[in-house]
């Protein structure tokens, strides 16, 4: 068992310098804001914001600061500012925190075009000694110290993409007339394997964290035609990838009257705007992230690739030399193989019925048991973005599934009535978010893609 260790809380106690100098907001004058300076050139501003990098040169102090919505350089001469202000500027420290106010010129060689002259500098706290500096940490320090690592330049911009990228989506699917609904969090339900679900206590029942919300999307899809939720799903993967989480964001879409090569079609419509939406709105993270933004222009630009799954591992098996089978999965291993062969994204169709779950509807491919199932994946190796499938709508198919897996059926009742009242073909699929970000931002690792990645061995911050 973990000794408890006692908390000394005086020794926590930070000193009086570092207490605020202000009592609330109402000591702030209103601030414009950085994302809008190109209307105020010229013109003197006030801001509130941190301070994320500073440097000097005797007379002249040169602030890098930012408010949220975007940074500036702002400079500090000792000549043109009264006594306060200056030692207030020699005073700050990193991720100290401040209203300054100054006047904005134009300024070409600034990344932002602009900078400030300084007049007024009001601390509202003087910072700690700020444990992130410019050297270079491992992975595990700045987990550990996530709820700051979010303030680099790099993880803001990542951030700022996944903003995109989450508005994009959801503006993309109210044009498409899509109607959004909110699938529950705890269910009785498996949707995928079953081996994944992350069990919880339900005052004293046994229920599940959701792996994903398809199942009540399709129930919402006979009362509302196309349906999508958006929200948190949880697999208890005991996967240390660089592509897996175990709480990660999905959407996932329902379209009725829909087959595979409908739901291949909007799947590709929906990615292309998400990538041309990015590349329009998110230019200057793009590039603090040397995001290669050729590749991406080449993805809406270019038709996806479609091929069988069987087709796959004959291509893998002949290029490669490998031994796959007709029942393997497509890996991490074999994703990077396949970027090789075609630099636009994939989709895979026609998966092994073993390896896929029970509502995909079958077909015998030969010897074979095939679903229609597709996988969306994306390019450079990259890997699955999207998991969709058309759903089996015929009850007694349905049921003899459910009992070749032995699932019980009276937590599956409610989903085989929607087979018995007015059933229709249908189709779906789910975007896992963390992983569109991961590949759209050009992020190696999946954890930088999500403010808070809960992880197999991460839960804290
Ligand atoms: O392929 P999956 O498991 O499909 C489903 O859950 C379907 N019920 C969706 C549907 O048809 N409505 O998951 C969908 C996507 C994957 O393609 C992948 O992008 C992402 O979710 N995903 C993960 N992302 C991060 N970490 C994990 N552990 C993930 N597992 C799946
Ligand atoms: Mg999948």
């Amino acid at each position: 068992m973990k000794k408890k260790t006692k908390t000394n809380w005086n020794n926590l106690r930070v000193k009086k310098k570092h207490l605020p100098r202000i009592k609330s907001s109402s000591e702030l004058s209103p601030t414009t804001l950085l994302k809008s300076i190109d209307k105020h050139i010229d013109k003197t501003v006030t801001l509130c914001g941190w301070i994320y990098n500073k440097r000097s040169s005797g007379k002249i102090q040169f602030l890098q600061l930012r408010d949220g919505s975007s940074d500036i350089q702002a400079v500090v001469e000792k000549k043109s500012v009264d006594k306060e202000t200056w030692e207030n500027a020699e005073e700050l420290t990193i991720e100290s925190s401040l209203q300054i106010t100054g006047k904005i010129k134009k300024d070409n060689r600034s990344p932002f075009g602009y900078e400030m002259n300084v007049s007024k500098i009001k601390i509202i706290q003087i910072a700690c000694e700020y444990p992130i500096g410019k050297k270079k940490h491992g992975a595990d320090f700045l987990l550990n110290n996530r709820h700051l690592w979010l303030r680099s330049q790099k993880q803001r911009a990542i951030l700022k993409i996944r903003d995109e990228i989450f508005y994009s989506l959801i503006t993309f699917l109210r044009k498409e007339n899509f109607l959004r609904i909110d699938t529950p969090i705890f269910q009785q339900v498996s949707c995928e394997d079953t081996s994944e679900l992350f069990e919880v206590n339900y005052f004293g029942e046994k229920t599940y964290l959701t792996q994903s919300g398809q199942l009540y999307c399709e129930a919402a899809e006979l009362a509302l035609g196309r349906t999508y939720d958006f929200g948190p799903v949880f697999r208890a993967e005991k996967s240390k990838t660089r592509k897996h989480l175990i709480e990660f964001w999905m959407m996932d879409a329902e379209l009725p009257f829909t087959d595979l090569q409908g739901l291949m079609d909007f799947e590709e419509k929906l990615v292309k705007q998400l990538i041309s939406d990015c590349l329009e709105n998110c230019k200057y993270e793009l590039q603090v992230l040397k995001r290669n933004t050729k590749l991406l222009k080449k993805y809406i630009t270019s038709n996806f690739k479609k091929i069988t799954h069987k087709d796959t591992i004959d291509l893998l098996n002949d290029k490669f030399n490998l031994k796959l089978s007709y029942m393997d999965d497509i890996g991490a291993p074999e994703e990077t193989k396949l970027a090789k062969i075609y630099d636009v994204p994939i989709f895979i169709t026609d998966w092994p019925a073993e390896i896929k779950a029970f509502y995909m509807p079958r077909f015998k491919d030969k010897e074979l048991d095939r679903v229609k199932a597709v996988d969306l994946m994306a390019a450079e190796g990259f890997g699955e973005i999207c998991g969709g499938a058309e759903r089996e709508f015929d009850y007694n198919k349905l049921l003899k599934i459910l009992k070749e897996k032995k699932y019980p059926f009276k937590d599956y009742k409610w989903y085989m009535d929607l087979r018995k009242y007015g059933t229709v073909p249908h189709s779906g699929f789910g975007i896992g978010m963390e992983r569109t970000v991961r590949w759209i931002t050009g992020i190696k690792h999946i954890r930088e893609t999500i403010p808070f990645p809960r992880m197999l061995n991460r839960l804290r911050p």
